[in-house]
């Protein structure tokens, strides 16, 4: 099965999907096929290299929505694209896309779900959020992706405490740091989890 990730940021996470992945799934049952990103600084787009895995960028900016289909679409046809990882990747996918590929995108948000998601809800707007609400507890949530932000079925969730002087920035390093343990084994198990047994 070939996996694309697609990142707009830092790229940690995808970062450790490219370096453990091969450590929770055979290469022949799943593997990286392509990055892709709307962003041609995105830090991820060295670290694919480094791992020699393919970089597509895709510029969004000027294009209908009918165009950044095709250009999806574009691309998923050329690297033969079963299943797709989203890793901080800032853009909606267009219904579409979603609707092609049901149960087959997954993403990972930083905090509990349904809490604290939808449109402007990334970065430290949510940690900032989870903190002036007074929550005591936040964490990361695994979910199928469908056409409405942050909503598809849960996959996965793992809690991590808000202490009393967390900063927003403290919360986000607990959280990257329970998505870097997480995230690639639940990616390995969904894949497996959806093949067939023979
Ligand atoms: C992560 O916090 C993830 O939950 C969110 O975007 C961030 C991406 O971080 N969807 P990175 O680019 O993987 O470092």
């Amino acid at each position: 099965m070939n996996i694309a990730i697609f990142s707009s940021g830092g790229g940690s996470n995808a970062a450790v999907i490219m370096k453990t992945l091969g450590s929770f799934i055979k290469k022949e049952t799943a593997s990286l096929a392509v990055v892709i990103s709307n962003n041609e600084k995105a830090g991820v787009v060295n670290i694919a290299a480094d791992h020699n895995i393919p970089c597509e960028i895709i510029l969004l900016k000027n294009k209908t929505d009918a165009q950044q289909t095709e250009a999806y679409f574009k691309l998923f046809e050329k690297y033969k694209i079963e299943f797709i990882v989203l890793a901080g990747y800032l853009k909606k996918l267009p219904k579409e896309i979603t609707n092609a590929y049901p149960k087959k995108i997954i993403n990972i948000h930083p905090a509990l779900l349904p809490a604290y998601g939808g449109a402007g809800m990334y970065g430290q707007f949510v940690h900032k959020a989870v903190i002036s609400a007074g929550e005591t507890q936040s964490g990361i949530t695994v979910h199928y992706v469908d056409e409405v932000y942050d909503h598809g079925q849960i996959i996965f969730q793992e809690k991590c405490a808000v202490e009393k002087n967390d900063t927003a920035e403290d919360l986000a390093k607990k959280i990257l740091g329970l998505e870097h343990k997480f995230y690639t084994e639940i990616l390995a198990d969904t894949i497996l989890s959806q093949i067939p047994v023979k």
